[in-house]
């Protein structure tokens, strides 16, 4: 049998304003997960396998192509805003005769690639399908109008329409998918005769049953994948309708959500079996989290690996990390980039870490910061430590070998290296190499003066 599915081919719109969200950055770059609204649909596009994605921009300029520099996308200038017909219009010069084109909106971020997927199967080579929706209150949607026999005839604006058309609970969502030959016809005939002066995609629609186009129909999963963003306030309730997906998903993976309603994932999350997770929780960037861990309350991870059995306590901040198995972290504990804790390590609270690397076993458990530091295993690292790793200029390192003990108040002048089992004594500013399995020390002699007073206040005369 003949294969007789068609080329995709997808058009993005993301040219207007969005004047009502008051920024000078263009809507569809404006964030729902940590991710711009337009890189929402686009890789929503790209689970479809199109053979080419059209974005058609306009408004903010260079900066929207700009944000997307590496993907494969054909970007489309629409220099002035003359309705979404027009919209369509200008990318269709690059798309095959026989493709099928599919519709998609810079703004209307949660729509899913199965809800496409069926709209693209129903128009098949010759039809034209529209993902429409109802509502009670239809509001400013184009309404779907049916003739007698069911069959979509038309659609008409919200401002074109008449009392009875307004009454219309089927609504067009903007989403269609239609073969290209027959669009490009239907858009090269478009006028902007009607309310609003401009070209509408929606006029296609009574074209297509002139010519004898079947036009077919099919609904969204949820509402949530066809709402678009105009303001703050809508962009706040798609994030939160965002997070709550994600948390659901989660959820249903076996992850333990102390509350989804305070959980935000703002990127690519991998999480194993029996992990807890306490409230105020942010995950950025790739975070992959093992088996058994928890992670306690208003906690942020970027970018970082955390293996099975660890335990992060509250309020921690944890940057391109990377933490082994069966450790401990925080409370208050903060993990800057290149922070690599090995297998049964232990930071403890009010510990800055940064590009460095924690032995197995090793403890850095109170009030210190280690720098461009080398620990290697079972070090225990006194509260008040201290890496001198920069001289103002350049950064230097500090070696710390296996079972050294260092001493609580200690400043490490790197670069330094302490031998393995050095014990340096409390209140010690190392400048030198401490050699292994040697106490090192340096402290000014304890005295206690005989005889002295403390001063007692002047009286005022
Ligand atoms: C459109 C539909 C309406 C549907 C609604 C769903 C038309 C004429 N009407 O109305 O039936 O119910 O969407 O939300 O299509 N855009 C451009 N260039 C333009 C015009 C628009 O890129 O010249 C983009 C906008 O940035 C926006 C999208 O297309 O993302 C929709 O345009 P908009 O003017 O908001 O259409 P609606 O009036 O909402
Ligand atoms: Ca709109």
């Amino acid at each position: 049998m003949v294969n007789s599915a068609p080329n995709i081919e997808i058009v993005i719109l993301a040219a207007g304003k969005g004047t009502r969200m008051y920024s000078n950055l263009p809507k569809v770059l404006h964030q729902i997960g940590g991710k711009p609204l337009l890189a929402h649909v686009i890789d929503c596009a790209k689970q479809l396998k199109a053979s080419a994605i059209h974005v058609v921009y306009g408004h903010g300029g260079d900066t929207v192509p700009a944000s997307f520099a590496g993907e494969t996308i054909n970007w489309v200038l629409q220099a002035q805003q003359l309705g979404t017909g027009h919209a369509v219009a200008q990318p269709m010069a690059h798309i095959e005769e026989a493709s099928l084109v599919l519709v998609l909106y810079g703004d209307v971020p949660l729509i899913e690639s199965a809800t496409l997927q069926q709209l693209v199967s129903l128009a098949g080579t010759t039809k034209l399908a529209l993902l429409t929706a109802f509502f009670d209150d239809p509001g400013a949607y184009g309404r779907i109008v049916r003739d007698t026999s069911d069959k979509v005839v038309r659609i008409v604006e919200k401002k074109d329409a008449s009392p009875q058309e307004l009454a219309i609970k089927e609504i067009n969502t903007g989403f269609l998918a239609a073969p290209a030959s027959l669009l490009r016809s239907w858009l090269a005939k478009l006028d902007n005769d009607n309310a609003q002066g401009e070209y509408y995609l929606t006029d296609v629609i009574a074209m297509a049953v002139a010519d004898g186009v079947e036009v077919v129909t099919s609904q969204p999963g949820s509402l949530a994948e066809i709402t678009g963003i105009n303001n703050k306030s809508e962009l706040a309730d798609m994030e939160r309708t965002y997070q709550n997906k994600q948390a659901r998903k989660l959820m249903e993976q076996g992850v333990t959500l102390r509350d989804p309603a305070r959980f935000d994932v703002r990127g690519n999350v991998t999480i194993g079996r029996d992990v807890t997770i306490d409230v105020n929780v942010i995950l950025e960037g790739d975070v992959v989290i093992g088996d058994n861990v928890s992670i306690g309350p208003n906690t942020v991870i970027n970018n970082s690996i955390i293996g099975d059995g660890s335990v992060v306590l509250a309020n921690c901040v944890i940057e391109d990390a990377k933490i082994g198995r069966h450790c401990t972290v925080g409370p208050f504990a903060r993990l800057r980039p290149e922070t690599h804790l090995s297998d049964e390590a232990k930071v403890g609270n009010f510990v800055e870490i940064k590009k460095s690397e924690i032995g197995k076993g090793s403890k850095v458990n109170h009030l210190s910061y280690v720098g461009d530091s080398t620990l290697g295993q079972n070090v225990n690292i006194g509260a008040g430590t201290i890496t001198c790793n920069y001289d103002g200029v350049n950064k230097h390192r500090t070696v710390i070998g296996d079972n050294a003990f260092i001493g609580s108040d200690t400043q490490l002048v790197a670069p330094v290296t302490v031998g393995e089992g050095a014990t340096i004594g409390a209140g010690t500013t190392l400048v030198n190499d401490a050699p292994a399995g040697q106490l090192t020390l340096s402290r000014v002699k304890q005295k206690t003066i005989d005889g002295w007073q403390r001063p007692v206040k002047k009286k005022k005369d």
